[in-house]
């Protein structure tokens, strides 16, 4: 298929904010076999080039100068099979929810926590996205990648080459506008090894009555909990959580939890400890805080909401001021985790 770059096109569908603005050019990428006539169009050259998924993990606050390249590969694999041991390989365009349940209908099981989350496959290995106790990195085995400075020669990467972190990787750092994630390999199994340990998963199983659960019923679980606390981007304009759970100094965390006896804090490596961010904002009063149309989601502190007409300037100064007052009130620096642009 030819490549088709068009101008002055609206960003509005493609982010989960719902931000209306425009991309100088635009176009979408539905075959590998189009990156090097993309690479060599002059759009492409100028720069500045924002490669997108889902548009779940992005706020937009002008117009984006440049070109934008929606990915959109597409398809779903079982590369390699070894006893109950399965290696399942998914385009990067793919929709990550659909991509696990067409998992869970294949009997290919270990991804099952992570559903509803919003976004592509291509897009989950950049901040390893998580959920319920499970990281996209305990299941990636290898990430495909072209190569955007070697005329998109493809380079895989293995699980440790990825250098995979608390919603982080390389792709954030070195790797960067160099190398565009094309599909991912996940090391899957035909023998459920179910986590069920995370709190609401096993209130809501036992509250159904459900003591012998299947993936797909933790599954549907995962789905429940998330449906309850985190607003539907279709229904209300959001990102997911807005900032990242902080990770910090272990004296540091001691002298809090002297002052917050009750702030949910979990052990994140040696001296190291993490904070349950939603805690901490919603103890600072400012759960449901709203400026105009940029709120502070009613159920879950940690996401921010746009109403409807808020801008992306309007949703940032709200980001801002949480972490003003987080900052203020308990020494604690939150990070934001979308990419603001
Ligand atoms: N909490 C509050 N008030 C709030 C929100 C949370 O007191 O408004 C408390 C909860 O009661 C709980 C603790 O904070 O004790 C943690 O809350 P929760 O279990 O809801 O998880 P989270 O830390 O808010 C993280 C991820 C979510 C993921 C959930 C479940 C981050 C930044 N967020 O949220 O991921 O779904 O755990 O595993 O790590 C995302 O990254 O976009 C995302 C939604």
């Amino acid at each position: 298929m030819k490549l088709s770059i068009q101008s002055h096109v609206s960003l509005k569908p493609h982010n989960t904010f719902g931000m209306e603005v425009q991309a100088a050019q635009f176009c979408r990428l539905t075959d590998l076999a189009q990156l090097p006539a993309l690479l060599a169009d002059s759009n492409y050259q100028r720069g500045p080039v924002l490669w997108l998924g889902g548009g779940s993990n992005l706020l937009l606050t002008r117009d984006y100068p440049g070109l934008v390249v929606k990915v959109e590969l597409g398809g779903i694999r079982l590369l390699q099979q070894d006893g109950d041991s399965l290696l399942v390989e998914a385009a990067a365009g793919e929709n990550w929810h659909q991509f696990v349940r067409h998992c869970l209908q294949q009997g290919w099981y270990g991804l099952e926590n992570l559903s509803l989350i919003p976004g592509t496959v291509g897009a989950c290995p950049v901040q390893n996205i998580g959920a319920y106790g499970v990281e996209v990195k305990d299941h990636i085995e290898q990430v495909v990648c072209a190569d955007l400075t070697a005329n998109a020669a493809t380079v895989v990467l293995d699980n440790a080459d990825c250098h995979f972190a608390y919603r982080d990787s390389i792709f954030k750092h070195a790797a960067a506008g160099r190398l565009l994630v094309t599909a991912v390999r996940f090391r899957l199994s035909r023998q459920p090894q179910l986590k069920t340990a995370y709190g609401d998963i096993q209130q809501e199983l036992e509250h159904r009555g459900i003591t012998q659960p299947s993936p797909l019923d933790v599954s549907n679980v995962v789905m429940a909990i998330r449906a309850s606390k985190l607003p539907d981007p279709a229904e209300l304009g959001n990102a997911g959580s807005f900032f990242k759970n902080p990770v910090i100094a272990q004296q540091q965390a001691d002298a809090l939890l002297q002052r917050f006896p009750a702030l949910p804090h979990y052990p994140a490596g040696p001296g190291r400890v993490k904070l349950a961010a939603g805690w901490l904002i919603d103890q600072a009063g400012l759960k449901g805080y709203r400026q105009g149309d940029a709120a502070v989601h009613a159920r879950q502190a940690l996401v921010l909401v746009n109403h409807g007409r808020a801008s992306g300037s309007q949703m940032w100064a709200l980001a801002r001021h949480v972490q003003d007052t987080v900052q203020q009130r308990y020494g604690v620096e939150l990070e934001a985790e979308p990419l603001v642009l």
